[in-house]
This record gives structure tokens, C-alpha cells and sequence, in this order.
């Protein structure tokens, strides 16, 4: 029989939210790969240490030391309640041995460990919460600094007309369903405002447990901008079609000419010298 306590509380009030943003918007399994091949295909060996900037709850980094033992990471994230998720949840879960070669650290990615690392990470467009140039620039180049002379810088981006729409996207997630709210935009400054929802099967829903005020920076901006920072080249990775279904393949091509999707997602690679 269910406490009588469980029996007054949603399904909202008993969410962790940092469970189900995992669960929507990570695949750390597919992240490492994809990182892999992306650092082989680009500097012909394979990495093997690695710092996951705005890492959350670290759960690639963690992902990262529990499948090679010679694999290294730092997962850095400014936000203390985030971290200690990820230390409790994902950290705690490793092999003693594979704990010994992570670091969760509590710091601004400007102020992270310096390594020299072979590849940094700055994923789910987390680097947009620098708004202005001076500081993404200023970012870029702390970034270079902490990279092995054949290292690597990966980031993603989005775009497409619909991201400058206000919208809201729904996914059906196990038992729960994602939401994603483009809630405001201003072409002015080129900032958007977005939210994270869930709503759960008995009608309760975790309203904001995420919220993001971040710019959309444009391919070429983020591209000078890494040029500016002392990036010798950077290149972007597109995504292949499937020609069944029209959609994308999952197949990333470095690319000097895009498709003007509606809603694309690309990555970026940048090597320091
Ligand atoms: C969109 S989440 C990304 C989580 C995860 N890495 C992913 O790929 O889904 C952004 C994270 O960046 C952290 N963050 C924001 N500004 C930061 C900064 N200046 N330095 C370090 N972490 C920061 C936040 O605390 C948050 O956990």
C-alpha cells in the first residue's frame, strides 16, 4: 500500500529534474563515441584526456573514464547544486579505479583547470550564455590555452528560421514529456529566452525547471570569434540527410556549404595550432 504521504504528492513534486533532463536531452554513451570520432578523424589518434565544460551533473565525463581506463576528465561547472548531483548520482556509480582519474570541479569555465587537455568540450549550446564578444572571445581563448598542441575544441550550435520563433516542442520521454519553450526573442540584441519543461502522466507538470537566456550566435560569428581567440582553423561538422525519411542521419561531414533548414544543429571543431 502506498504512504499516505506519497498519496498527497504529484508526480511533479517527486521528479528530480536534474534525472530528467539527462534522461530528454543526453546520450552520453553516443557522446563519447561521437566525440571519438570526431578527435580521430580529425588528429588521426585517438584522446584520451578530456574537460567537459558546463558539464552539469558531468555525466559524459563520467561516461568518458568509465569505458577506457586510460582515459582522464575534468567536468567543470560553476553551479554547486548541479555538481554535487552529478558527484552523488554519476561519480559515486564508478569503479574506484575510474574515480581516480575524474575531477568534478566547482569553477567559471574562464577560471578552469588549464590541463593541457585533448579535447574540451562546451555542449547543449551552454557557451551561448556569453552574450557579448569581448567575453566569448575571452572564453575562446582561455580555451586554447588548456589544449595540447594537437588538441581539440568541440562545440555545438543550432539554428534554422525556426529558431528565432517563439515555440513549443514536445517529445514524449518514458513515462514524462519534454517540453522545449522558445519563450522570447530579440533582434536587437539577437537573445533568445528559453524554458524546459515536464508534465507528467497525472496531469502535474515541473514548469521551468530549466530556464536559459542565451544569443544566438551565427556560425560565422563563432567561427571569427575562435579566429580571433588564436584558433589556427576551425571547421563545421553538418549533418548528413537520410533519404527516407528527409531528416537527419546522425552523419556529421566537415562542410563549407549548409542547407537553409528551418531547424538545423551543427557542430564546430576548432584545433589550437
Ligand atoms: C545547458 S546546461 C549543460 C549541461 C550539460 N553539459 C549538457 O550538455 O547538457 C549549462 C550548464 O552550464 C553551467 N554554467 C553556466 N555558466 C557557467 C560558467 N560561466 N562556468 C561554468 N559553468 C557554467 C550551468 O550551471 C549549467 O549546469
Amino acid at each position: 500500500m502506498p504512504k499516505r504521504n506519497s498519496l498527497k504528492t504529484s508526480l511533479a513534486d517527486r521528479a528530480d529534474r536534474y534525472r530528467l533532463y539527462e534522461q530528454s536531452v543526453q546520450d552520453p554513451v553516443a557522446e563519447v563515441e561521437l566525440l571519438q570520432d570526431f578527435y580521430r578523424r580529425a588528429r588521426g589518434r585517438a584522446a584520451r584526456s578530456l574537460r567537459e565544460d558546463f558539464a552539469g551533473t558531468a555525466r559524459v565525463a563520467c561516461e568518458w573514464v568509465s569505458g577506457n581506463t586510460r582515459h582522464r576528465a575534468v567536468a567543470v561547472d560553476n553551479d554547486p547544486r548541479v555538481l554535487q548531483w552529478g558527484r552523488e548520482h554519476n561519480y559515486q556509480r564508478l569503479k574506484p579505479g575510474a574515480r581516480r582519474r575524474i575531477e568534478l570541479v566547482l569553477a567559471d569555465v574562464l577560471e578552469a583547470p588549464r590541463g593541457p587537455f585533448d579535447l574540451i568540450t562546451a555542449m547543449n549550446f551552454s557557451y551561448w550564455l556569453f552574450r557579448d564578444r569581448a567575453s566569448l572571445r575571452q572564453y575562446f581563448a582561455s580555451v586554447k590555452a588548456s589544449l595540447e598542441r594537437n588538441g581539440l575544441f568541440l562545440l555545438d550550435a543550432y539554428g534554422g528560421y525556426d529558431a528565432y520563433r517563439m515555440l513549443r516542442e514536445r517529445r514524449k520521454v518514458r513515462n514524462f514529456t519534454y517540453i522545449w519553450e522558445q519563450a522570447d526573442f530579440d533582434p536587437v540584441s539577437s537573445c533568445a529566452v528559453c524554458h524546459i519543461h515536464f508534465r507528467f502522466r497525472d496531469g502535474s507538470s515541473l514548469r521551468r525547471a530549466f530556464s536559459y537566456e542565451w544569443r544566438l550566435w551565427t556560425l560565422p560569428e563563432i567561427r571569427e570569434l575562435l579566429a580571433e581567440a588564436g584558433f589556427a582553423e576551425s571547421r563545421v561538422l553538418w549533418q548528413g540527410t537520410d533519404v527516407r525519411t528527409g531528416q537527419g542521419n546522425g552523419v556529421f561531414q566537415p562542410t563549407e556549404r549548409g542547407d537553409p533548414d528551418p531547424a538545423w544543429i551543427a557542430y564546430i571543431e576548432a584545433e589550437p595550432y
